[in-house]
């Protein structure tokens, strides 16, 4: 028997062998289409090459490509357990043409993969095509499908649509009878809808692009578009009716069985069934990044999860199971989506806490359930306000608790859920619209509400399509706009300024338009592209394309790497009272503000840069996990101080550590609560160049720095300024500090070689020469004007001229210009008789100055005006007379 594996290499083989390129599967997250929840078939990620918006390098593709359909309009998650043939996933075999062969191609090679290849037999297969295409008609009577068993349809069954735009066509679809044990009739007949006839392949004759008012024009290429769901193509092939009974479906069921009741057949056959296909979907999900969360996507995630968490829990299990199911999904589809075997810890760690966490209120909530419907009258519908109760205080979303009635075959007053929902918000709006400076903001709860939240998805792309869903000049909201205007969109890879990183700037892109956005930040869950429209008119409902400035991102995201690597590194060099303080996280550099009380010293700003630039180069990949805030606290996260962290936090860690670390390996270098975006692998940070600490405010230092580029410029800013000294000095870079303290020394040397000789020159000259020493009652003294030198050098001419005297007093005035210093000296054998002291203050009395001091010895003062100078000298003169 061929497995799913096997049908899937034979499909993609067998077009191969006809010259397609075999492209992977696109991930589960449209990029290219704004109104797309999930990607739900394989023609998808070719929409724009269908309509010539888009070119490969090849014209003829074939792709085994995962679908979801759960949320937006093909939603099959109520029907999956109870039916043979919904999923929420599955997998789509396509062959793509892209204006190379048409119809007359098309059809012969899914007829002779289907009798010959997979060996179907002829009989037991019918056809429909459109009911005025007589070409797909005879292409078929041609391969030999008798005309009684060609059924022309002319309802929307055979004119395949993407959604309401897009390209589109008439299409021909293949059936198997499985035989008449089975009831149903073929189809357009009055029991189609019976199980005996089932559509295998649908093979769109793509020709038309369809607008939004309707219109449609003919493409200028014909293309081939097709769908074969592997589930049915692989239950047909292995002789089974139900998609349930095929290998792979079966080995999950009974991974699913063996871990709970060991029946896969028995009473909870319809669980077993729930488990395993949200075991795919969801699994599938977040190896394509969507996370659980209250918001788009990661709700639908979250959705699917807890359905199957309530499926098991019903199953009896005490413990939570769906992690413990991964294993058994990497061994069955991870040879072909390599993806899930990267993601597998992800995976695993996701569905454990999500199971964990929910089963505490599973109980609680189911009871209160039970308690409600007992109250009610046979067959009555639950009241709106319990399903709010159950969606609002135990997590159970709508959908939930309508399948948990199913059973009982009651429903939800769907009308009373919407009311509470309202009344809710209603409440918020009024708590919220209280809160003092909010009032300016009104417009952003207006649009949140009407709207919900954007989804981000700039943690895996920088580009994505989107729709407008509001436009707001001023405070207003607009239907249309050409100036400055703030964008709401539904979706948007543009990262909001929040935790220090800056929000992203870009563009954005529609039909005959662009907006620059110059800054994105966020209220209320919404992110507000604050843009100016440089070309055209943005009116809301356009479908646009969000592009991040690339090169910007790059470096703020290498920016906010490295502030958590410095973080880390400050705590291990300083201590663990190192605390995140602020930070700022820019394109051309950042800043970290944290708690300390010193100047780090130059040993310290070496060791930390070198460390950070270890992890660096240690290029380990950057990891992300979502968990509770106490997980992440226990495997040693860190967290802001006074910062309040929901449910749920994203945990963000990188480098690893030979010796203990954090992280449940235990070697994990840095761990932090973090929403930013971050390199990938640390390498990607490429230098970290510390600039300086300085202090921010009382116990807080700051420190800035440099990553990547700008590093390296600002290393060979430095570099350059160093080589300029060097060849000013005329000495090799390597000398440049010897010779600049060589310089210094000689600078000194020559400093008080000018010194010594200005004090000579304003003596006269010479150490020899000078004024002559008068003898005034046995007392050589020495008075003299000098000009030249300042008050602080007198003191060491006094000394000088002292010395010369060998024996006597000293009076030296400088005429400084202004006020005249006066300093005087008396040799150590005289200042018993004779004072320093005295002499000056005569002196400075007659230079019309006050006041002076010193010791017998040596004493100094200023004057006012050099005019007295003569008298100053006489007035010492008697004072060494002693008359
Ligand atoms: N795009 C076509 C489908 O989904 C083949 O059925």
């Amino acid at each position: 028997m061929a497995s799913l594996n096997d049908i899937r290499s034979t499909f993609l083989d067998y077009f191969r062998r006809q010259g397609h390129a075999v492209v992977d599967s696109s991930p589960l997250v449209p990029r290219n289409d704004p109104t797309l929840m999930f990607v739900n078939s394989g023609m998808v990620q070719f929409k724009n090459v269908f309509t010539g918006l888009e070119h490969r390098d090849y014209n003829r593709a074939t792709t085994a490509q995962k679908c979801v359909r759960a949320g937006g309009k093909h939603n099959d998650l109520d029907n999956v357990g109870y039916t043979a043939r919904h999923h929420t996933f599955f997998e789509m075999l396509g062959n793509f043409s892209f204006g190379d062969y048409f119809k007359t191609d098309a059809i012969p090679f899914a007829w002779e993969l289907l009798t010959k290849d997979f060996g179907i037999d002829k009989s037991r297969l019918l056809t429909t095509v459109y009911h005025t295409d007589d070409e797909a008609f005879e292409i078929w009577k041609k391969v030999g499908v008798p005309e009684d068993r060609i059924i022309r349809i002319a309802s929307d069954d055979n004119f395949w649509r993407m959604g309401p735009t897009g390209p589109c066509g008439p299409c021909t679809e293949i059936f198997y009878d499985h035989g008449d044990h089975i009831w149903g009739g073929p189809p357009g007949s009055a029991d189609e809808d019976g199980d005996r006839f089932i559509e295998i392949w649908n093979v769109v004759f793509m020709q038309n692009e369809q607008f939004e008012d309707g219109s449609m024009r003919p493409l200028d290429m014909q293309s081939i578009d097709t769908g074969m769901g592997l589930e049915r193509i692989g239950a047909l092939l292995q002789g089974k009716h139900d998609n349930y009974d095929t290998d792979l479906m079966r080995g999950l069921i009974e991974a699913s069985a063996n871990l709970t009741d060991g029946a896969p057949d028995g009473p909870g056959k319809t669980h077993h069934r729930v488990i395993a296909d949200h075991l795919r979907s969801t699994s599938f999900l977040m190896a394509d990044g969507v996370m659980p969360s209250n918001e788009g996507r990661g709700y639908v995630l979250r959705r699917i999860m807890r359905r199957a968490m309530r499926h098991a829990h019903m199953l009896g299990a005490q413990d939570p199971v769906m992690y413990k199911l991964v294993p058994a999904l990497v061994r069955a589809m991870g040879g072909h989506y390599t993806e899930l075997r990267t993601a597998e810890a992800l995976i695993t760690e996701t569905l454990k806490l999500e199971e964990t966490r929910f089963r505490t209120t599973l109980d609680r909530g189911l009871k209160l359930l039970d308690a409600e419907l007992e109250k009610l009258p046979e067959d009555a519908d639950l009241p709106g306000e319990a399903a709010f109760k159950l969606y609002d205080t135990y997590g159970f979303p709508l959908d939930l608790t309508q399948d948990a009635l199913r059973e009982k075959t009651r429903n939800v007053d769907i009308a009373g859920f919407e009311a509470a929902m309202a009344e809710q918000k209603a409440k918020a709006r009024a708590a919220w619209s209280g809160s003092g400076d909010a009032a300016s903001q009104a417009v952003w709860f207006d649009v949140a509400e009407k709207h919900g939240g954007t989804e981000f998805l700039g943690y895996d792309t920088e580009s994505a399509e989107a729709q407008v869903m509001a436009l707001v000049e001023g405070e207003t909201m607009v239907d249309s706009a050409s100036g400055e205007v703030a964008i709401v969109v539904n979706q948007t890879p543009f990262y909001a300024e929040s935790g220090g990183q800056v929000g992203d700037s870009g563009w954005i892109r529609w039909d005959g338009g662009e907006a620059e956005v110059r800054d994105t930040r966020k209220v209320e869950g919404v992110f507000i592209h604050q843009s100016k429209v440089v070309k055209g008119t943005l009116a809301r409902g356009t479908a646009v394309k969000l592009e991040v400035d690339h090169a910007r991102r790059t470096a703020i995201r290498a920016n906010h790497s490295a502030t958590h690597l410095l973080h880390e590194a400050l705590r291990r060099a300083l201590g663990d009272h190192v605390a995140q303080r602020g930070s700022l996280n820019a394109p051309d550099r950042l800043r970290f503000d944290f708690s300390h009380t010193k100047a780090l010293d130059p040993a310290e700003i070496a060791g930390v840069e070198a460390e950070v630039n270890a992890f660096i180069r240690q290029n380990g990949a950057v990891e992300t996990r979502i968990m509770t805030p106490d997980d992440a606290r226990g495997l040693g996260a860190q967290a802001l101080f006074g910062e309040k962290y929901g449910d749920e936090v994203r945990v963000v860690s990188m480098g690893q550590l030979l010796d203990s670390g954090k992280g449940t390996d235990g070697h994990t270098y840095s761990l932090e609560l973090c929403g930013g975006t971050h390199v990938k692998r640390t390498g990607d940070i490429g230098a970290f160049v510390l600039l300086g600490d300085s202090a921010s405010s009382a116990g807080v230092r700051r420190i800035e720095a440099l990553t990547g580029a700008p590093a390296l410029a600002h290393l060979r800013a430095q570099d350059a300024r160093l080589g300029e000294v060097a060849q000013l000095l005329k000495t090799p870079m390597a000398d440049v500090v010897d010779r600049v303290k060589a310089l210094a020394d000689e600078r000194r040397a020559l400093a008080n070689e000018v010194a010594q000789l200005k004090r000579e020159l304003a003596m006269g000259g010479g150490s020899g020469g000078g004024v002559e020493a008068k003898e005034i009652g046995g007392v050589k003294f020495i008075a003299q004007v000098v000009s030249g030198v300042s008050g602080k050098e007198l003191p060491a001419m006094v000394d000088a001229m002292k010395d010369r005297l060998g024996s006597g007093a000293v009076l030296l005035i400088a005429d400084t210009g202004a006020k005249p210093a006066v300093a005087a000296g008396v040799t150590e054998d005289l200042t018993d008789r004779l004072s320093a002291v005295d002499i000056l203050k005569a002196a400075v009395a007659e230079l019309g100055g006050k006041g002076g001091g010193g010791r017998p010895a040596m004493a100094q003062g200023g004057g006012a005006d050099i005019a007295g100078a003569e008298k100053a000298i006489a007035a010492a003169e008697t004072v060494i007379g002693g008359e």
